[in-house]
């Protein structure tokens, strides 16, 4: 496995397997990286003759307020993780490389709508600063295919519109969010939690599962969340948002849409977590 910090390494080294007519599939992530992560890297690794990894805590996607100085950072650990899983490459720029004036002065991508709603309500640019890196990222690996976890279901859609408006030529693949055995979906930030916030947490993916099943029909909607929200709250969450949205834009459904997902966003102390249920409404 070779670990490439330089940008102008990581594109000829892209450039070279290219001209071999060989394919390259890309898995990008801020380390840390759980078993979350090396499912998608599993997958990864039979659509295409080279599996890409980048590492990068990216700064241009916390807010001012956020944990990127203390967000967990475990590289050599995860340089083993992704040997063991058959990686052909890490990709591990430095913020000066991706930065050099700063990330305040980089040319930003703002993807208008689905930007706008649940996240990124509740973090102001967190959006441009995930479109931002993950486009500066394909230049830099140029993936034929690009992977992605549908834990972060909103950041899919938006990674997925950015595609479409630039005209990207890469395929992006989701996959499904991968959960611990009593169902709390794995997440870097889980290592915040103590163990009886641990306990707690997994409350989030019980109360959003119940959520899903108490809804059968569209008129159904709008008590099941209410019930939802001061569930989680008397379970010890604060609640940042609990709805039904539609699937393909997170907008709020018609009584015609039946592909729908349950999304919340919660906060245990200063430990913000999120979740997601994709479902479909079979009797609408
Ligand atoms: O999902 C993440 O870990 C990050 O948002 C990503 C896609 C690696 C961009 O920094």
């Amino acid at each position: 496995m070779i670990i490439l910090d330089s940008i102008a390494a990581m594109q000829q080294q892209a450039r070279d397997w290219r001209r071999a007519g060989e394919q390259i599939v890309f898995v990008p992530t801020m380390g840390n990286l759980h078993a979350g992560h090396i499912a998608l890297v599993e997958a990864a690794r039979s659509q295409a003759e080279h599996c890409v990894v980048s590492i990068f805590v990216n700064p241009g996607q916390f807010g001012p307020e956020e944990d990127f100085a203390t967000y967990p950072r475990s590289f050599d650990a995860d340089c083993g993780k992704l040997k063991a899983a058959g990686v052909d490459c890490v990709f591990a720029p430095s913020t000066e490389a991706m930065y050099p004036e700063g990330k305040d002065a980089c040319t930003s991508i703002m993807v208008p709508g689905i930007s706008d709603v649940l996240e990124g309500e509740h973090r102001p640019g967190f959006f441009t600063g995930v479109a931002t890196v993950v486009n500066k990222l394909f230049n830099c690996v140029r993936p034929d295919i690009a992977i992605f976890g549908e834990k972060d279901f909103q950041q899919c859609l938006v990674i997925q519109r950015m595609v479409r408006d630039l005209d990207l030529s890469v395929k992006i693949v989701t996959l499904p969010t991968v959960r611990e055995a009593d169902g709390l979906a794995l997440s870097s930030r889980n290592a915040y939690l103590n163990a009886e916030q641990r306990q707690i947490a997994v409350r989030l993916s019980i109360c959003l599962g119940r959520l899903v099943a108490a809804i059968h029909q569209p008129g159904e909607i709008n008590f099941a969340v209410i019930h939802a929200s001061q569930e989680l709250e008397q379970q010890g969450f604060e609640v940042d948002y609990v709805v039904i949205r539609r699937q393909r834009d997170l907008q709020v459904p018609a009584a015609s849409d039946t592909a729908l997902v349950a999304l919340a966003a919660v906060r245990l102390g200063a430990i913000r977590l999120i979740d997601n249920v994709p479902f479909i409404l079979e009797n609408a």
